[in-house]
């Protein structure tokens, strides 16, 4: 039999103490993703939701799905485009601000100290258009919280949040709500 996912993502994520501050411990998932099965099973696994979730199927209006695959900046980027080509969608970058050329919408989002900024080319979606959003982690969900706040000016519908690891105890999933989390590790 196949093995869990999430146990094969926490033998291979490594843990590091103390990293970005003292008290913090940073899952790595770099090694996860240099591993040519283990991205393969995370991949795949992150493209699923939007064909599963009952939740998802809701918020599209009875259809299920994603017409498009959004990427977070920078460690969601490395995702966001093998689950679109493993779906067979396009892809488009939620970027930190200032990277991106064209008209675009903005949105802040908290940091621990001052706030920082996302941004969407206004034609990456188009209204009704389904979204599945992709990102490496869910912590405080403020980063995803943005991200949705983008598509949804857009009048793009977010079907799935798709992640490798949720940190559940800072709560992420309880703030992106009612939009679904997928996670594949919560921990
Ligand atoms: C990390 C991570 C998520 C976000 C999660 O990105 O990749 O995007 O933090 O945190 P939150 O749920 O508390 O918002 P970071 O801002 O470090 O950017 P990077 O991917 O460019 O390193």
């Amino acid at each position: 039999a196949e093995r869990p996912v999430d146990e094969l993502i926490a033998s291979i994520a490594v843990d590091v103490p103390d990293f970005p501050e003292p008290g913090v411990l940073f899952r790595d998932l770099t090694p996860v993703f240099a591993d040519a099965g283990a991205f393969r099973r995370v991949v795949d696994a992150l493209t699923e939701p939007a064909d599963v979730d009952p939740r998802a199927a809701a918020l599209s209006g009875g259809g299920v799905g994603f017409d498009v695959v959004a990427g977070v900046e920078a460690r969601g980027f490395l995702l966001a485009a093998a689950v679109a080509l493993d779906a067979g969608t396009g892809v488009v970058p939620i970027r930190k601000a200032g990277k991106l050329p064209r008209e675009r919408v903005s949105a802040d989002y908290e940091l621990e100290y001052g706030t920082a900024t996302l941004e969407l080319h206004t034609d990456s979606i188009r209204p009704g258009q389904r979204v599945l959003l992709v990102d490496d982690v869910l912590a405080t969900g403020g980063t995803l919280l943005a991200a949705i706040a983008l598509v949804e000016q857009l009048g793009g519908v977010v079907t799935a949040v798709s992640v490798v690891i949720e940190l559940a105890a800072l709560g992420g999933r309880q703030r992106i709500a009612p939009h679904p989390v997928h996670a594949l590790w919560t921990t």
